[in-house]
């Protein structure tokens, strides 16, 4: 099965990188990560890039809190596109994109997302889903679009609220399913894109 080149762009500890990375090196993913980028210097994810010797830069973000400056998004599709990468897999990044990488990668850019979709966009779902006394939350895959954490949705898994939860015991569960929705949902891109480009098995 030819392979799924990708790209993933994080700002943070990388725990959903490094369950796809372990997925492609026991040959359960026919992805191939072609890079790793990070708005953030001394990100783990980029670490985890490292460790795995996946090529991976550290993008400075510009002037900007919640985007990147439009010039530097354009510098991210060039990256990406140099690498050859097909696909665009958001773990952790904080960064809102807007009309260079959405233009550049139509419906090739997916995001997950620790709430079950439209429940609780933005950040610290899992806070917000015990605030509001839910019994149930989870996690959501989705297409990325102009607005946040909004985008068709792909693929969710539930997560039910225990009674002693905490903030840090919720998201905890929330991220192991993560860990697995995340693959399984780029595996289904894997699969498409194998067939679209053709190519002998043990491409
Ligand atoms: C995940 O909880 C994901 O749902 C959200 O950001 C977090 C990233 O975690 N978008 P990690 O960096 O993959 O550990």
């Amino acid at each position: 099965m030819k392979r799924l080149p990708i790209g993933i762009l994080g700002s943070g500890k990388g725990s959903n990188c490094r369950a796809i990375f372990e997925r492609i090196r026991s040959g359960d993913l026919s992805a191939e990560a072609r890079l790793v980028v990070s708005d953030v210097l001394d990100a783990p994810i980029l670490d985890i890039a490292r460790e795995f010797g996946v090529a991976n830069a550290y993008l400075p973000p510009g002037r900007f809190r919640t985007r990147l400056e439009p010039e530097i998004e354009e510098q991210l599709v060039k990256m990406l596109r140099d690498a050859g990468v097909e696909l665009v897999v958001l773990a952790g990044f904080m960064r809102v994109l807007r009309e260079p990488m959405l233009k550049a990668f139509p419906r090739r850019i997916i995001n997950i997302h620790p709430s079950l979709l439209p429940k609780f966009p933005g950040l610290e779902s899992w806070k917000q889903a015990l605030v509001a006394d839910e019994t149930v939350t989870g996690c959501t895959v989705h297409y990325v679009d102009e607005r946040i954490d909004h985008g068709q949705i792909l693929a969710q898994e539930e997560v039910r609220i225990l009674p002693n939860d905490t903030p840090e015991s919720l998201h905890a569960r929330i991220q192991i399913l993560e860990h697995k929705l995340y693959p399984a949902v780029i595996a289904e891109f894997c699969e498409t894109y194998s067939k679209r480009v053709g190519g002998s098995p043990d491409e």
